[in-house]
């Protein structure tokens, strides 16, 4: 028996560099040697604001988007995930035996409240990692491939596999989380601190998947760089870092080869080349996402539900079972 993946991608904005690189890219790769079980997190993405129609459009964008770069619904299951109720009702379990106390140490949950008022942030965003371990706990999953920033809910999702197996007898398996070195923390193109976010105010912090030709190069010219000139691969310059890796991870060089083609060379020959490889690197992916029709994402979602739901819901009556109730 192979062991399995399950990861996921909130239709939340426009899907970014950052996440093809810290987390579909390694999908990818990981679907031929895994039983792999991708989902478009819709629940997740409702806990802050969303406008309805323009949910729904970027919940199939996101799934074309998976589609495009590679997951082969031959091998991985592909689904939205409030089409599997179960994922919402092991939540509601796992409520029970989560202490708000950790909600409240999350990372994410500080960061995103901390843009909007306390009255203003929904419980709902001070749930989400439970909503994630339910995900990942609800189909024994043995590793978990994600950007760096969500390795602090995946550590959450084990200490309440485990809570749960010593309260009411072993039941889930403990997931590991995985990330790859290079792309597990792209950073934003206007702020070398902070990670490429979908949700960042401008548009100028990330290149979008979908982005044309013109947009990538406007942005990666606007990059935020470093004062002191000189193209070298170093911890003293987190900008050009940053940059370089993106360059090795959508050429597959290394970043030392990419410093030794540049190293005679000013910054805008190197973003023109970082630009143009970018590009290179995304035109057969948004080939393929306009190829594919909304009729034909919709019937793969759903088979991929269905499949979704057999072990879901076998795994949602066994935790019942065991807390007392009756099904
Ligand atoms: N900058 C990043 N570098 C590497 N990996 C990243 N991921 C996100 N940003 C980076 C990874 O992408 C996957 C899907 O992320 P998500 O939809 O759950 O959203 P997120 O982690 O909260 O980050 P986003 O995409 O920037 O959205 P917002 O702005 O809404 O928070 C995950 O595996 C994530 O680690």
């Amino acid at each position: 028996m192979k062991e399995r993946i399950f990861s996921g991608i909130q239709p939340s904005g426009n899907i970014h560099l950052g996440n093809y690189l810290g987390a579909i890219k390694n999908w990818v790769k990981l679907q031929n040697d895994y039983d792999s079980i991708f989902c478009i997190v819709d629940l997740h993405a409702v806990t802050v604001p969303q406008n309805p129609e323009e949910l729904s459009r970027k919940t199939l964008e996101v799934a074309k988007l998976y589609l495009a770069a590679g997951i082969n619904p031959e091998k991985s299951v592909i689904f939205i995930q409030s089409q599997v109720p179960e994922h919402a009702e092991l939540m509601w379990l796992l409520n029970t035996i989560t202490k708000t106390s950790d909600l409240f140490k999350m990372t994410q949950f500080k960061d995103k409240s901390a843009k909007e008022s306390m009255e203003s942030v929904s419980s709902g965003l001070l749930n989400y990692p439970i909503l994630m371990a339910a995900d990942i706990l609800l189909y024994d999953t043995n590793l978990v491939p994600v950007g760096e920033d969500q390795l602090q809910h995946i550590e959450l999702t084990r200490k309440l596999g485990r809570k749960f197996n010593q309260q009411f007898g072993e039941t889930f398996v403990i997931p590991e989380g995985f990330t790859q070195e290079e792309g597990k923390r792209i950073m934003g193109l206007d702020d070398p601190a902070n990670k490429m976010s979908k949700s960042a105010p401008s548009q100028f912090n990330r290149i979008g998947i979908l982005d044309d030709e013109e947009t990538i190069t406007k942005k990666i010219m606007k990059a935020v760089t470093d004062s002191e000139q000189g193209i070298e691969y170093s911890d003293s310059k987190p900008a050009l870092k940053n940059l370089i890796n993106i360059f090795s991870l959508v050429t597959d060089k290394k970043p030392e080869e990419i410093v030794a083609e540049f190293e005679d060379k000013g910054y805008k020959e190197f973003k023109e080349g970082l630009a143009g490889a970018i590009i290179d690197f995304l035109k057969p992916v948004q080939e393929k996402y306009h190829q594919i029709s909304d009729e034909e994402v919709k019937a793969i979602l759903k088979s991929g539900a269905e499949e979704a739901k057999k072990i879901a819901k076998i795994k949602v009556e066994e935790v019942k079972k065991k807390m007392g109730m009756i099904i």
